[in-house]
């Protein structure tokens, strides 16, 4: 079993595996944060209960193996491609077979990487284990529980700062896109959910479903920078 795990199709398998189940955990994550546009009390009700759920609490330790894991093997993955590679191999032919998202997927990764450290110490570090005056606690139907739309809000509307951390929020949001544009479907080819006539399919359903995860993460620092 170890054995197939060290061969390259067990590896990109893994890679795939736990690439599906990010694109599952940024559908829920989406969710719960367009939950910001309905107003305070909506999200911090729905962040709280992300926050107190004993089975949501069970899957942060898998989330966080499933990105450590997923940037591994892509990291392994794309080492040994590159020693594959002879030379001086024909650039001209490569480039008319694959897309610039394809033949980029690891330095998408790697920025959507960087964006996702920022993000953590945004927002997760300081709710978890810094704390943050912005999230001193607040009543919601008589449930005390931490102002976390205060946290997200004071980051998007900081009068000196909210205009770099939006935009920085909204490059991120896209890099993710363009990365989920190729791993949609190569990761349902991988685990061999795909045929020809899927591989179309499953080609349109990931560019809808980038266009959404792009999108949406976007709305939500635009709207706050902008509109409110
Ligand atoms: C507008 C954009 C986003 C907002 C407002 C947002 C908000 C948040 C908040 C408030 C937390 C802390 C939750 C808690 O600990 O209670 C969090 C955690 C997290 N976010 Fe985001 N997020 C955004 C985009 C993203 C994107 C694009 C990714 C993935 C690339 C991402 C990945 C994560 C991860 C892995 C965590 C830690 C696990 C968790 O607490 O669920 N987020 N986010």
């Amino acid at each position: 079993m170890s054995g197939f795990f060290r061969s390259s199709i067990g590896q990109k398998l893994l890679m795939s595996v736990t690439g599906l189940f990010l694109i599952v955990f940024l559908a829920v994550h989406l969710t719960a944060n367009l939950f910001l546009l309905a107003g305070s009390d909506a999200f911090n009700v729905v962040s709280h209960f992300m926050g107190t759920n004993p089975l949501i609490q069970l899957m942060q330790p898998a989330l966080a193996a499933g990105f450590i894991v997923h940037i591994i093997y892509a990291s392994i993955l794309t080492l040994q491609n590159q020693k594959a590679r002879p030379g001086k191999y024909n650039t001209v032919n490569q480039k008319n077979s694959s897309s610039w998202v394809s033949r980029n997927m690891f330095v998408l990764g790697g920025l959507v990487l960087v964006f996702l450290v920022m993000h953590i110490l945004n927002f997760f570090w300081k709710i978890k284990v810094s704390g943050d005056p912005l999230l001193a606690h607040i009543d919601v139907d008589g449930v005390h529980m931490e102002n976390a739309y205060a946290l997200v809000v004071g980051l998007f509307q900081d009068p000196s700062l909210g205009i770099l951390y939006s935009g920085l929020y909204v490059v991120g949001a896209i890099f993710l896109g363009l990365h989920l544009h190729h791993a949609f479907w190569s990761a349902l080819q991988t685990v061999g959910w795909s045929n020809d006539v899927w591989r179309k399919r499953w080609e349109v359903i990931g560019d809808i479903y980038a266009v959404i995860i792009a999108g949406g993460f976007s709305i939500i620092p635009l709207y706050f920078y902008f509109f409110q």
